[in-house]
């Protein structure tokens, strides 16, 4: 069944659990994805970033995302991970994307808020939720690079007015994850978390959430996270299951034999996420 972003969070924020929020860009993560939150009935969150647009093209990737919620068992949001490009936006709304995130936390405030407002504008007339960003969420998402030192931690109040004035149904914040693999312990600024949530109603989201460690992630579910960006983490898994069939199976030339092994490694990966969100059984 294919939902929007909103009314998930809305479910998730109301009963203290997070929705997971997958980076897809091929059938077989899609697959992955759908078959570990079917096996949990969970809800979850197909998201396709930049890169993922790139590689597979807006319409093969939202008929993917679409055929794949459809025939689920349990509802699915389809999300455009960080949307730089207003046309790109109504592209893929008119690709029957039910979420967008317009990423306009490169830019000064005032700026953020006009072209989020202009995109929630034209999404909240077709039903479409939301997701900005505040703060500088630093690492790499495929072609979107935040150096370390200019990265910023969202301040609550300048948050509280975003929200205020912008209408958005979510709000990605940065307090301390980055995107990408990690090369100490992330470490999270929960104080912070805690004085936003104080002052923001709607939904808070998490990105660059691979690798870090279980409790922390539940800590921030616990003090208002609602949705949770997992992309590294699959990629990790899908590279592992690939390297591994093809050292023991040199000769394979199947790409499904290949491959399902990869979609299986995923699955796993994602399960244990799911587990961690709180969502098991909020399908
Ligand atoms: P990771 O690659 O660190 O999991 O981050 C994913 C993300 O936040 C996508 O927006």
């Amino acid at each position: 069944m294919l939902v929007t972003t909103k009314e998930l969070l809305l479910d998730a924020q109301k009963k203290n659990y997070a929705v997971g929020a997958f980076n897809i860009n091929n059938m077989e993560i899609i697959q992955a994805i759908i078959g570990a939150a079917e096996e949990l009935n969970s809800p979850v969150i197909l998201q396709a970033s930049q890169g993922g647009i790139k590689y597979a093209g807006i319409e093969y990737i939202a008929a993917l995302g679409k055929a794949a919620a459809q025939k689920a068992k349990v509802p699915v949001a389809l999300h455009l991970d960080h949307g730089t490009d207003f046309d790109q936006i109504v592209l893929c709304i008119r690709n029957g994307f039910t979420s967008v995130m317009i990423d306009g936390s490169k830019y000064p405030f005032e700026e953020n808020v006009a072209i989020t407002k202009k995109v929630v504008e034209i999404a909240h007339a077709v039903g479409v939720s939301v997701e900005a960003e505040l703060g500088k969420i630093g690492g790499t998402e495929d072609d979107i690079t935040v150096d370390e030192r200019d990265a910023t931690m969202t301040d609550p109040e300048e948050a509280r007015r975003f929200v205020e004035e912008t209408g958005v149904d979510s709000l990605a914040i940065a307090i301390g994850t980055a995107h990408g693999v990690y090369k100490g312990e992330p470490k999270l600024d929960f104080e912070r978390l805690k004085a936003i949530r104080e002052v923001v109603e709607v939904p808070l989201v998490l990105h660059g959430s691979s690798g870090v460690p279980s409790e922390s992630l539940e800590k921030a579910i616990a003090l208002g996270i609602c949705k949770v960006n997992i992309d590294t983490d699959i990629r990790a898994a899908f590279a592992r299951g690939v390297k591994e069939f093809v050292a023991e199976n040199p000769d394979e030339i199947d790409p499904r034999k290949i491959l399902g092994p990869a979609r299986e490694a995923m699955k796993e990966v994602i399960k244990d996420k799911i587990k961690i969100f709180g969502s098991v059984g909020r399908a």
